[in-house]
This record gives C-alpha cells, sequence and structure tokens, in this order.
C-alpha cells in the first residue's frame, strides 16, 4: 500500500513512519516538504497518488497556541481541510490525530467516543473544528483522539523530568488533573490496523491505565533509578498560559472491542521507553 504521514518528522510522525517502512510504501510529508496550509498541498498529494492518508501534521504548542491564534487556526483548521480535500479528490481514507482537549474535563468519569466536545483552550477548539470538517466532508475516515504523548523523537514529560532529576532534590507537579500517558510505539501499532479496516468511525486510543501528572513524575523518577522527591502541587499555582482539562481520561472500550486489541499499560510503555526498547 502507497501511505503518505503528514507531520512525519514529528514525535508521532517519526514512529509511526519507521512502523509501516518495509510493508508499506511510506512517503512523510513535513514542513520542509510543503506547507500544508497552502492550497498547493492539494495537487502535490494528489500527485503522490496515495491509498491512504495518515495526517498527523498540526500546530501542537498547547500554551504558545493561545497567542498565535491565527498561525494555528491555519495550520489546525484550514491545513486540514485542504488533507481532506485531497483526501476527496483521491477518494481515500484519512486517518486524523485528534486530542483530549477537545473535552472540558469536567466529566466525571472517562470520555467516550460519543461525549460532546466543549474545548476549554484554543489549541483543543481548533482540534475539535478539524474533526468537524471532517465528519462533514469525508464519509472514510477514522479520527484517532490520544493524550499526553512521549516519545524518542521530540520534547515531551518524561524526557524533562527525567532531566530534572538528574540535578534537582525535589520537582513540583500537578496532581490535579488526570490522564493516560501514551507511547508514540504503542499508538502507531494501533495506527496499522485502520489499514485492512473499514470500521470508519472516531476511536480513542491512549495506553491503558491513568494515572496524575504527579502520578507519572514518581513513576518516570523510580525507573530512572533517582531519588528525585515529586512535590504535589495544584494547577492553580502554575501560571500556564492555556487551560488543561482536568479530567483527561480517554475511554478506549470502542476501539478495543472493534479491533480485538488492547493497547498496553503506560506504566509497561514508560519502562520500555526507558530502557530504550
Ligand atoms: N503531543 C501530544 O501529547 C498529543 C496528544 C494528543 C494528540 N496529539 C496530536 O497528534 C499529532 C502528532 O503530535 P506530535 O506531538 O507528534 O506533534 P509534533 O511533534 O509537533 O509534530 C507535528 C509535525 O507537524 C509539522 N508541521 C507543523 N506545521 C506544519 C505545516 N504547516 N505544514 C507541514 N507540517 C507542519 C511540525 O513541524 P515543526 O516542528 O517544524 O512545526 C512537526 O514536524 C498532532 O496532530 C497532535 O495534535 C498530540
Amino acid at each position: 500500500m502507497k501511505i503518505v504521514v503528514t507531520g512525519s518528522d514529528g514525535m508521532l510522525g517519526c514512529d509511526l513512519t519507521l512502523r509501516l517502512r518495509g510493508r508499506h510504501s511510506v512517503i512523510g510529508v513535513d514542513i520542509d516538504d510543503i506547507d500544508i496550509v497552502n492550497k498547493d498541498v492539494i495537487d502535490y498529494l494528489i500527485g503522490l497518488k496515495p491509498d491512504f492518508i495518515f495526517h498527523l501534521a498540526a500546530y501542537t504548542n498547547v500554551d504558545k497556541a493561545e497567542s498565535e491564534r491565527e498561525r494555528v487556526h491555519n495550520i489546525n483548521v484550514c491545513g486540514t481541510e485542504n488533507i481532506v480535500n485531497a483526501c476527496k479528490r483521491l477518494n481515500i481514507p484519512l486517518v486524523f490525530i485528534s486530542t483530549d482537549y477537545v473535552f472540558d474535563g469536567k466529566k466525571e468519569t472517562s470520555y467516550n467516543v460519543n461525549d460532546n466536545p466543549n474545548p476549554i483552550n484554543f489549541y483543543g477548539e481548533t482540534k475539535k473544528e478539524g474533526e468537524e470538517i471532517i465528519t462533514t466532508m469525508l464519509k472514510r475516515y477514522f479520527i484517532v483522539r490520544s493524550s499526553w504523548l512521549f516519545g524518542r523523537n521530540g520534547k515531551n514529560f518524561v524526557k524533562t523530568i527525567a532531566s530534572l532529576a538528574q540535578s534537582k532534590e525535589n520537582i513540583q507537579v500537578v496532581d490535579d488533573q488526570c490522564g493516560s500517558p501514551t507511547y508514540t510505539r504503542d499508538i502507531a501499532v494501533s495506527l496499522e490496523k485502520f489499514l485492512s479496516s473499514e470500521k470508519f468511525g472516531t476511536y480513542h486510543i491512549t495506553n491503558s491505565g491513568t494515572c496524575s501528572w504527579c502520578d507519572f513524575a514518581k513513576k518516570i523518577v523510580l525507573l530512572s533509578g533517582k531519588k528525585t522527591a515529586i512535590i504535589p502541587i495544584k494547577s492553580e499555582s502554575l501560571t500556564r498560559t492555556a487551560k488543561r482539562p482536568r479530567n483527561s481520561v480517554l475511554n478506549n472500550s470502542l476501539f478495543e472491542a472493534r479491533f480485538n486489541y488492547r493497547m498496553p499499560t503506560w506504566e509497561d510503555a514508560l519502562e520500555r521507553y526507558l530502557l530504550n526498547e
């Protein structure tokens, strides 16, 4: 199969292209190749004649997004519309990676795919608009909401905590936001399953299990063999530009049932990541 991956140089893009290469003909497309905001990307993609597109390219800096709204909207909304138009003209399926940040975090239990999005930050708003373009314009799509990604190629929470633990005696981390950390290599395994499926729709895919950022940090320190103390704090005491949902837990059960596959736990994923496996 000939597959295009947009955002192929990003954190998830690297692991997804690595996973698919060898079994498929994979063409990575990133900002050095073409800007997805530019309408020329439509003819560019049509010229590549893919059978399938994974659309991962996005503006992903959640805090900076609050002050760069036009740029974020152009990339995450207009850029996505261009990719959708290419899929429509090619008559091929699209996989779009969305986020837990489409939800407001007020729900007491995990979010199901049919729960109403209500983003509380601008990044989440643009990802929601991207989803809406897809569901309106395409029939054959997979929208995948995931959360708290960590992977080898890119800045992430695991790298930050592991690096701080080298020199600090204690680190303050919020304990009032819950979610599911997700290893990019693990979600790449799940995403590959869509290539041989007609079970289109919206799915939640994260590593199994949940924790707070504070629990996550404690496990990173423990598995790194450090003695750094993790001090729990509340979100109000942090001055972050963008709001974050208190509850980011996504319910994977639809994906698990339809694809007969359960994602590994986040603890197992973290251990493999830190062991470089
Ligand atoms: N990270 C998370 O925790 C998380 C959670 C849930 C969902 N997601 C979603 O998962 C996807 C992958 O996330 P990620 O963390 O792997 O993102 P990432 O590392 O930021 O990768 C995104 C890639 O897209 C490229 N890009 C940005 N603007 C572009 C444009 N106009 N044209 C072409 N390429 C462009 C980026 O290039 P530059 O680096 O040069 O900008 C980067 O290589 C995104 O759609 C994101 O919204 C992420």
